[in-house]
Order: structure tokens, then sequence, then C-alpha cells
């Protein structure tokens, strides 16, 4: 990277007259505060300004009732608070309903206008709220295999003159509630997945719409859902929350004339079998639309064949309002091919991997039944189910045969790109059917591009996998006889998940589990939540410090200090916990690690088997939590805690120094997951130390030919790692690498979501022979936070992004990238265009937020900036320099130079085919680096003809 000095020129304000308005006003991490489980909901707001430099110097706020009635105001308060402003009226009560505006002051004194009148609408917040009780079924059943959803309903009046009408509803089980027939909501899959046995959400619904005057109907349909359908892998458990399924429902109507009515879930509900024959969450839906009830929650409904329903006992003070959205259908896909495979079914591809389930649209005969299977990928052009190990992932429908039918499953969901449909009446057509895509509905805050179309790619992957795997928990993956909470998985891609969608209200309620899981088990976190694993919780490093690193991650990208006081005594216990494992000698050296999972040396069927010591991975991170509870002591005040744990931290340090890091800097395992650990989490002692780590590391790198060659612990601090060091080429030669294992080999392979192991799909296109083979697996995506922090350079250098680091790096090859990201301040941006000896960079910087702004080829002097928009050109070049290279180069300087050593291996495989099968010739040469390229050739078959051509393709290459 060649730098010809620069004359930044900006800020440039954006034109316009100045104006300050208030954008957003929201409550607590919710888009929609209604049904708020805080008495006391903390208050954010965003500015929107044209005046540069804008700083909040004070803000008022009025809450209004629903008469339209002032109730409570603020005076103006000083404070440069606009991010989770503590409540300041009296707390809510349940059900109340305020509309809420803000007003603020610039440190100019201008004021700018109210802002629109916010609504928040608190639910039920105490157990003795709930009159309902929980009803089920009255009837026996087989609870050792899937059981029919049973439908539950009741009928009641209603006078004229409704005011309002809410209903608050759970579960046990999955529901879906019916009102005069029509749909209640536009969830999926609620009440979502909790540790039911301390914490189920309710949901609460505004159904003052779907009343009317005289006779009404309420109903639900319940499924198995992850209460009581099967969990696990090996064959997994049934019931593992109770067997049999329930409906919490309270109807509360409010009229005009200031009289109210409750209908509730009692013993006078009604109950009959439906037209879902099984459900499962693994293994799909099974539905005969020849058994549904036409009119069953409407009333009028004749239900004297129903039976009745019996309470059933479950603890009301367990019920808490969700603190995020909840999952809905956020997109429709269309096929982009309807197939026959080989063996005649036919094959429909959605072209991208995804996770939700399929909507027909069909017309045939009575009893007809189609059966959908899904998967993720082709092998020899039939579905690839062996990756789903024990899931099904089968539908099936049976025709009711009275005209067009349209029919999507409810309690179950898959992750696949491909269907194969089977009974279908006729042709399939591309209109008859749709993918439906589900996922927790998170608003989307973050995007990434720049000029590497294949990099958009594996972001666009990391995106898709995200989606996928956020289906009201973190999961693993979402395909096959798993899709847990496991915590090493969101340890790692916590950061990125945080950049790219709001998902603060969704981890805040994931860590609640968290928490009240390890406390059931001393401390332990366990490796998934919800803890569903039949096994006592053991201790494992990485994943357990999921207690501590998610909060952490939460409390600085969004500004939360809440979480962290929420979840401190979680954190604590965790640390607690490994310092007891660790003893006196500060070093966790024994017991169970999954260590660095998958990194490309682990054979299919040992993914723990690699490179570097799980031990030396372990008391890393032990050094890395102790140090971070230190830190959120700090925030939160403890002062005692803070000395502790931040003494604790520095032993730690000096124990893994000792046992693992020789004086002169080599840390043990030699491998570049323990560099990346060492250097990432500060545990080397001194400079020189860290310099020869770095050294290294870059030398393990190179050595691997830019492959790489870490798991899920180690990747997604490599090219941060790198960085430290000084060496971005180097990170930018992984993440460009294309062959084999690397980030970009996946997208050559087409894929459309990130896999589970660098190679689920191996070079000859067959699938990984592993027990561990999913092709949408976040963890190994979480080097998207690099490209948004570093190659794009925005970063949050304080939490919140109240401040933020922007701090661009071109290199690469690439000539553009921009990283926006909507922060709880507003939008920010860093965009960057690098082509002909000049560069633009144009960074956004939110209202009330800071930015030191450090420009390609200026690190010495970072600029201090508030809000408003820059904009910089000046001469600059990161063009990669093209040394001239030839047949008698040493083969050691074709690695280096990513496009050269591209063209050296695709003009050998091209011109030397019979080679492939034999020998990788990757490997070959890096490991004889020291020969010319043309000694090389001269052990090659067709050596005259592989020569003639590489003498032209390194010419035309301008080598
Ligand atoms: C999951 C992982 C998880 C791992 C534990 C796997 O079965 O899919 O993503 O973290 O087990 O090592």
């Amino acid at each position: 990277m060649t730098h010809q000095g620069m004359t930044p020129q900006g800020p440039t304000p954006i034109d316009g007259a100045a104006n300050v308005t208030i954008a957003d006003v929201r409550f607590e991490h919710l888009r929609d505060a209604f049904g708020v489980g805080q008495a006391c909901p903390r208050l954010s707001w965003t500015v929107e300004t044209t005046v540069a430099e804008w700083y909040q110097a004070g803000y008022e706020i009025e809450a209004y009732g629903p008469d339209g009635q002032l109730r409570e105001r603020t005076e103006r308060v000083a404070s440069d608070q606009s991010v989770l402003v503590p409540w300041p009226f009296a707390p809510l009560l349940s059900r109340e309903c305020l509309t809420v505006r803000v007003r603020v002051w610039g440190v100019d004194g201008q004021s700018s206008a109210w802002s629109a009148l916010s609504p928040v609408e608190a639910g039920l917040l105490f157990p003795s709220d709930w009159t309902a009780r929980f009803v089920t079924p009255d009837w026996e059943e087989d609870t050792s295999r899937p059981q029919p959803g049973p439908l539950l309903r009741r009928e009641f009046d209603v006078r004229a003159g409704v005011a309002k009408a809410r209903l608050y509803v759970t579960a046990l089980g999955v529901y879906e509630a019916q009102l005069n027939g029509v749909t209640v909501g536009d969830h999926v899959l609620d009440p979502g997945w909790t540790s039911y046995d301390y914490r189920l959400c309710y949901q609460t619904f505004d159904v003052t719409s779907l009343l009317r005057e005289g006779r009404n109907a309420l109903g639900a349909m319940l499924g198995d859902g992850w209460y009581r359908g099967r969990l696990g892998f090996n064959g997994g458990r049934r019931n593992i929350y109770g067997d049999r399924l329930a409906l919490l429902a309270q109807l509360e109507i409010d009229y005009a004339d200031g009289t109210s009515e409750r209908i509730v879930t009692d013993e006078t509900w009604r109950a009959a079998r439906g037209p879902i024959l099984a459900s499962d969450i693994y293994d799909g839906e099974t539905y005969d639309a020849r058994l549904e009830r036409p009119g069953w929650s409407n009333p009028a409904y004749d239900d004297h064949d129903w039976v009745g329903v019996r309470r059933l006992e479950h603890n009301l003070a367990t019920l808490v309002a969700p603190s995020g959205p909840p999952a809905r259908r956020t997109e429709l896909l269309t096929p982009v091919a309807i197939t026959t495979a080989p063996s005649g079914r036919t094959i429909v591809d959605f072209g991208q991997n995804l996770v939700g389930r399929l909507r027909l649209t069909v017309q045939g005969k009575a009893g007809q039944t189609i059966t959908l299977r899904h998967a993720e990928v082709l092998e020899h052009g039939e579905l690839s189910t062996r990756p789903l190990r024990r899931a099904e992932a089968t539908d099936r429908y049976t025709l009711r045969g009275d005209g067009v039918e349209t029919w999507e499953p409810r309690f179950t969901f898959h992750g696949f790109r491909y269907a194969e449909v089977d009974g279908w009446p006729g042709t399939l057509q591309a209109d008859n059917i749709r993918a439906v895509v589900c996922h927790s509905d998170m608003e989307r805050t973050g995007w990434f591009e720049c000029s590497d179309p294949l990099i958009n790619r594996l972001h666009e992957n990391v995106v898709w996998s995200m989606r996928g795997n956020f289906l009201s928990i973190p999961t693993d993956c979402p395909q096959r006889d798993e899709r847990l909470g496991w915590t090493g998985d969101i340890q790692v891609f916590a950061p990125t998940a945080c950049f790219l969608y709001d998902c603060a209200g969704f981890l805040t309620s994931w860590l609640a589990d968290l928490a009240a899981e390890q406390d059931a088990a001393k401390g332990v976190v366990p490796f998934v939540v919800p803890n569903i694993l039949p096994m006592p919780p053991i201790p494992a490093s990485a994943w357990g410090d999921a207690a501590v690193i998610v909060p952490w991650v939460l409390y600085q990208r969004y500004g939360d200090v809440g979480i962290l006081a929420a979840q401190f005594e979680s954190m604590r216990a965790w640390v607690d916990r490994v310092a007891s494992l660790a003893g006196e000698r500060h070093l966790w050296d024994k017991g169970f690690q999954f260590g660095d999972w998958l990194d490309p040396s682990a054979p299919p069927d040992k993914p723990a088997a690699v490179r570097t010591d799980p031990h030396v991975m372990a008391t890393a991170y032990f050094a890395r939590s102790a140090e971070l509870l230190g830190q959120a002591a700090r925030v939160l005040g403890r002062t005692e805690e803070e000395a502790h744990y931040l003494q604790l931290a520095a032993e730690v340090r000096d124990a893994f120094d000792a046992e693992y890091v020789t004086p002169a800097g080599r840390v043990l395992s030699d491998a570049e997951t323990a560099y990346a650990l060492a250097l990432e989490f500060g545990l080397l002692k001194n400079v020189e130390q860290r310099r020869h780590a770095g050294q290294r590391l870059v030398a393990l790198v190179r050595e691997s030919g830019y492959h790489i060659s870490t798991g899920f612990v180690g990747t997604p601090l490599i090219c941060d790692a790198l960085c430290s060091v000084g060496e971005i080429e180097a990170a930018f030669h992984l993440l460009t690498q294309r062959e084999c294992p690397s980030w970009l080999y996946s997208v050559t392979m087409e894929a459309t979501t990130i896999w589970e192991r660098w190679d689920s799909l191996l070079p000859d296109g067959s699938v990984n022979p592993g027990q561990m083979t999913s092709f949408n697996h976040y963890a190994l995506g979480a080097v998207a936070d690099w490209l948004h922090r570093t190659v794009a350079g925005l970063a949050p250098a304080a939490p919140g992004y109240r401040r933020i680091a922007v701090q661009p790096h071109p290199g690469g090859g690439l000539t553009h990238a921009r990283a926006r990201h909507i922060t709880p301040y507003g939008a920010a941006e860093c965009a960057w265009t690098s082509e002909g000896g000049q560069i633009e960079v144009v960074v956004v910087v939110p209202p009330n937020a800071t930015a030191s702004i450090t420009l390609p080829g200026n690190d010495a002097k970072p600029i201090e900036a508030g809000s408003g928009r820059y904009h910089w050109s000046y001469p600059y070049s990161s063009e990669r320099v093209r040394h001239p290279r030839s047949l008698d180069s040493q083969i050691s300087e074709f690695i280096d130079d990513p496009e050269a050593w591209r063209t050296v291996l695709s003009t050998i495989r091209q011109h030397s085919p019979g080679l492939t099968g034999n020998m990788d010739i990757a490997t070959f040469m890096l490991h004889n680096n020291t020969m010319t390229l043309n000694q090389m050739l001269s052990l090659l078959p067709h050596a005259a003809e592989v020569r003639t051509a590489l003498e032209g393709e390194l010419a035309a290459l301008g080598r």
C-alpha cells in the first residue's frame, strides 16, 4: 500500500435551514411498546438535524392519558442522555396506556419541536392480574408420540360500546389464537421458546376491531412446539417441560361507559381435535384438511360433540412480557427452478437457503396427500437429508377437495433451499408454491458492501444465517435435530448480530434464561440455553463465557447499563465457578472442553480434534471474562468487585504467560488460534513478546498458504489479531482466499448461508460425511464484524456508539467499501472509494455522538468530529504493489501475491488435469516453496504445455 500525501477537506455540513427534530421515541428495546413488562420503561430518542456538531443539553418529557389530558411532565432536565433514559414518571400500572412526547435542547440553546406522541402500554405486570387459568383438553393422550393438535373455544356476548379490548394469551406448547374466525395478530410460533420452567412469555394483542356486538367466539389451536415436542440430538426426548398442552387466555373488554368484562380460560371452555394430526419442530407437520371444523372459532358453531377442559396448574409467576419482537413471516420467496430428480421426484429450488416453511396453493381430490420434504443441499440431484440427522423435516397435507386450497404448516419450521414435493395433483407450477421466511422480526440496522462481489455474497450469507438462526432464541442451526441455543455460537457471533439487526431485546430475553438456568446449575452455564440436554451441566470455556461476553457486547453496542446490572450475578457466578476450577494456579487445565471446535484440521468425525490445546484456550477465556467482569463492576460502581476481578484477571494473565508463553513470545500449541487469543485478550506481558507472537502468527498464516486454520473460537479473532500487529494485508489475504478452507470457498461453491464447517460441501461437490455438517451456522460468519469495524471502518468507541471510532482500511485489492449502522443515536456511516491514486471518504456521525476519524494514510492524526456528514478527497493509493513474476520466481514469492497465486494454480490445474486427483497442487507448492516455478514444473506432467500457458497468463496479469 502506498500513500502519496493528502489534503483532506471537510467537514462539509449538509445545506439547509437549521432544524432539530426528534425522529423516534422508544421504550426499552421495543419497536412496538405494546404490552411492555416494565412499570418504568426506559426511554430513548434520536434526533435529526441539519446542524453540524449537535449536542444535547437538556430534555423535557410529557405523558398524556388516553383521554388526551396531560398527566405528568418533567421540568427541563439538564442532561446529554438520549439513550435508555430512566422513566421519569410514576410507575405504570398493569394495562396502563400513555402517550409520551419529548423535546430537547441543544448546547446552542435552541430547542426542538415536540416529538410525535409515542404510545406505551403496560401488559399484566403481576401474577395477580391473571384471573385466567391454564386449561387443557379433558382427554387422555399417548404422549410418547406426537398427538393431534387440540382446538379450544368458548363463546361470549359483547354489548354495544366497546372502547378497547386486549387479549393476553400464552400456551404450554405453541398456539395460534382466533377471534370470530380471524387469526389474532401476525406472529408465528408464539409464545416462542424460553426456559419455560422459569420464564414463559405471554403476548398482548389489541383485538378491539375483531369484536362485534352480540355473540362472539374466541378459540386457539395448540401444537407441541418446544414444550412437549421432541428436542435434542441422538433421538432427543419428548415432554421435556410437561406432557399436557394448555392455553392461558384473558380477554379484557373495556366499554365506553367505564365498565369492563373478562373472558378467561376456565372450565367452561370446550376442546376438540383439529386437522393437525401431528406437529413437531424437527419432524414437521401433518395436516388433514378433511378434518377441519369450519367455523370453529366463530360464534354459533355447534360444539356439542366437543369435550370439556380441565385446569392445569402452572406457576403464573413465570409469566413475562416479551422483551424483543415476535417471530413473523418476513419474506416470501418464489421458486427459481422446479426440476425432476434422477429418481423422478419433483424438486423445487428457492435459490436461497432459508428458514421457514412452504405455502401451497392447490386444487385436487379430497384425500390426496402431498408430502413435502426439505433439505439445504442436493447430492447427485436428490435431496441430501443425511445432514438433518434424525429430523424428518417432512410436512404432509391431505386435501379437502373442495376447490382452491391454501396451506402453510403452523407449528414447525425447516432450514432448506430445496423441497421435494410428492403427490401433487397434476403438475406443480411455480405459482403454486412459496417459501415463507420466518424469524424474530428484529429491525435491520446494519449494512456492508464493497467492490468484491464474493465478499458481498459472504456478507449476505451472514445476514441469511442470522435470520435463520434468530427464531425466538439464538440457535446453532435451524435444520437438523438440534436448533438449540448453543452458548458458544452466540458468544462469538453477538458483535456481528448487534450490528446487523437490533437484537437487544431478543438477546436480553435469552440472557435472562441463561441466568435462570445457570442459577439452577450452581453457577455452571449449560451448553445450551434453554437447557434441554439430559446430562447435568458441565462447564466449558468459550461456551460458558457467553454469560459474561454477551451482556458486555450488548452494553457496548446498545449502551445498556441495565443489562450489566441484570446479568451481573450471572457474570460473576460464571467467573467464580471457573476460578474455583482453576484453583490457586489460575489455570483451567483439567476437564472437558469443546476447544477451537471444527478448525479445518478436525477430521469429519472428530470436531474437537483441533490444533490448539483446549486448555490454553480455557485459561485465555478465564482471563478475558475476569477482565470484563471487573470492567462491568466499574461501570456499575461496584468498586470492591471491580478491584477483585481486575486483580484476578491480572493474575490469570500472569499464570497464562508463565505456563503457556515462552519468554521470547512463542505461545503453546504454536497454532493460530492460540496466538489470536493471546494477542486479542492482551495476555502477553511485554512488547517484545507481542512482537514475536505477531511475527509467529503471520508466519503460520503464510505457511498455511493463507488458508484458514481456525475453528469457532479462533476465527472471529484472527483478522483482528493480524491487524493488531500491523499485518492487515495478511488479514485481507485470508479474507480473499477462495481455496478450501476459507471464507470465500463456500461462496465459490454457491453457498447462500454460512456453513458449520469450512468444507460442509467438499471440493468435489459431495457433502462432508461428518455428523456436524450444517449449511446454516452463523459462528464462522463472525468475521463480518471485522468487515464492519475494520474494512469499512465503523466501530463503537464508547457504549452505544456514543463515540465512534472511524478508521477505514483500504486494502486487499478492494477499491470501495461502505458500512452503515443505525446506532442508538441514529444512522452512522463510513464509505471509502480508492481509485486512480485518489481516495474519497464519506463519514456520517449521528447527532449527540462524536467520532474520532482516522483517515487512510493519516494514522497519526485522528480528527475529532461531532455530528454531521463529512467528505474528504485526496491523493492516496491502496493498490497492491504488483511485483514482476516469472517462471524463474521462487514459489514463495507467489504465496503473498494472491492474484498471481490463483493464476498459477488455475493454469496448472487446467493444463495438467490428471494432477488434482492424485495430489493437491497448492499443498505441494507450499511445501516446496523454495523451488522456482520452473523447477517445480519440471516435476509435473505436460510441463512444456503448462510452461507456455503460464508465461502467457503471467504476462496477461502484467507480471
Ligand atoms: C452445535 C454447535 C455447538 C457444538 C458444541 C454442535 O452440535 O451445532 O454449533 O456449539 O455442538 O461444540
